[in-house]
């Protein structure tokens, strides 16, 4: 039996990875511009992290983490998402006490044993930022700035950003009980898993996305209603300030978020017509989360991008550009015994920077000049017996098919033709 990569898990080929590397280029560069640096964190963590972090009620912590114990008998989790991480790693490192807010950015693989689907995998990966020691409502505002304009770096100018203030932990505890009060009279309407949590947890209701559910909370009271006047100021600044700046925003009372840390506000960025999973990215402050980590207090937000579905959103909107590597040489070598001097031209030319390949196969002269240009060669270098003993190489330009000798400067004579296209 042939062995495959395992359920919710894939390749990335070479003809695909260039589009993640392009993908990578533009949001490494606009998070740099916008003064995030990169973290790179543990793939797994102890598990106890992301339940005190992501909230024991979650999905993700009750159906979705891969959780395993190591030979220690320690239970340790690969990591479902990079926000507790990096929570953990600014407390472990006291990152926090120098200068604030810390901006720091991670790209990389996180997995949830979810089921598999277009846009939904076991392994993904997330690109993140988050931002430490700041209640501005200001940051808010940059940490969606920073997504639209990777958006729009990307070429991806239909997307819709849903935004909303989920409160504190005080106004919304008053907005829970309100909401179950609500719920009770109707919950043989909302659908079976929403019957069971909505006691504990009454919040993802608003968000479910199953029609029954919907239907049952029109016209029940919003979380907006319910905001105390420090988080209900909170939110008209970063609304304020993302109008002032051409942000088009959607307001979402149902927009309440699947993790347990998020305070104030949460937004998600969705791109029609890309499939059932059109959530490309989402985020939002989570004030206490330091703190319930065992860290001083001191409030953060961020977001994460599925890289998966941007790439999948980017690809179907034709927004990848052609990402051809072509190669700046290819050697053909005509002899045999000419191979050690092919080898060594080829390390010089690849020492001073050019991308040089050659044939290791013992192709004839013609398969060789074949392979160059299915390799997308843009000269060719003979080597042949005239080549040796008249001590030059006769390059050949793919192009123009001109044909040129050369004794001396082959590396700036390639060089500067390179650079003139
Ligand atoms: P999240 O909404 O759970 O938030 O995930 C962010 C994004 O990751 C989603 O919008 C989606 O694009 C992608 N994603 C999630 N699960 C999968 C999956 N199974 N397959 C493919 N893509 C997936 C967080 O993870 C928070 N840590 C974001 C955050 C950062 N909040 C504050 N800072």
């Amino acid at each position: 039996m042939k062995i495959k990569a395992p359920r919710g898990t894939y390749d990335i080929l070479p003809e695909e990875a260039v589009k993640w590397q392009w993908m990578e280029q533009i949001i490494q560069e606009t998070a740099r511009r916008f003064g995030y640096r990169e973290i790179r964190t543990p793939i797994f963590e102890h598990t106890e992290l992301f339940q005190r972090g992501i909230g024991e009620s979650t999905d993700i912590v009750t159906k979705e983490m891969y959780t395993f114990a190591d030979k220690s008998k320690r239970s340790l989790t690969l990591r479902p998402e990079g926000t507790a991480p990096c929570t953990r790693a600014l407390i472990e490192h006291s990152q926090y006490n120098g200068t604030l807010p810390v901006k720091w950015y991670y790209i990389g693989p996180m997995f949830r044993y979810d089921r598999p689907q277009t846009g939904r995998y076991r392994q993904f990966h997330q690109f993140g930022v988050e931002a430490f020691g700041s209640r501005s409502p200001y940051l808010d505002a940059e940490v969606i700035f920073l997504l639209v304009e990777i958006l729009q770096r990307m070429g991806l100018a239909e997307y819709e950003l849903h935004l909303n203030s989920v409160g504190c932990p005080v106004c919304r505890e008053h907005y829970r009980q309100k909401l179950i009060e609500h719920i009770a009279p109707v919950k043989e309407k909302l659908c079976k898993d929403c019957q069971v949590r909505y006691l504990q947890n009454p919040l993802r209701v608003l968000d479910c996305k199953e029609a029954s559910c919907h239907q049952a909370i029109v016209n029940f009271p919003t979380l907006m209603d319910s905001l105390c006047d420090d988080c209900s100021s909170h939110y008209s600044m970063v609304q304020k300030t993302l109008q002032a700046n051409g942000i088009d925003y959607i307001h979402d009372d149902n927009l309440v978020r699947g993790l347990d840390y998020y305070t104030n506000t949460a937004f998600e960025i969705h791109i029609p017509g890309i499939g059932a999973q059109s959530a490309v990215g989402g985020g939002g402050r989570y004030d206490g989360l330091v703190e319930s980590c065992g860290g001083p207090s001191l409030p953060g937000i961020g977001f994460a991008l599925g890289l998966e579905r941007l790439l999948l959103a980017v690809d179907k909107l034709g927004c990848v550009p052609e990402l051809r590597q072509p190669l700046d040489v290819f050697i053909t070598v005509m002899q045999d015994d000419l191979e050690p001097q092919a080898i060594s031209l080829l390390l010089k030319l690849r020492q001073q920077g050019l991308s040089a390949d050659k044939d290791y196969s013992g192709k004839s002269g013609r398969a060789q000049m074949k392979l160059a240009d299915k390799l997308g060669a843009r000269y060719v270098i003979l080597l042949g017996e005239d080549e040796i003993k008249g001590n030059f190489v006769t390059v050949r330009d793919m192009q123009s098919k001109e044909q040129f000798k050369i004794e001396e400067g082959l590396v700036p004579f390639l060089r500067a033709r390179l650079d003139n296209r």
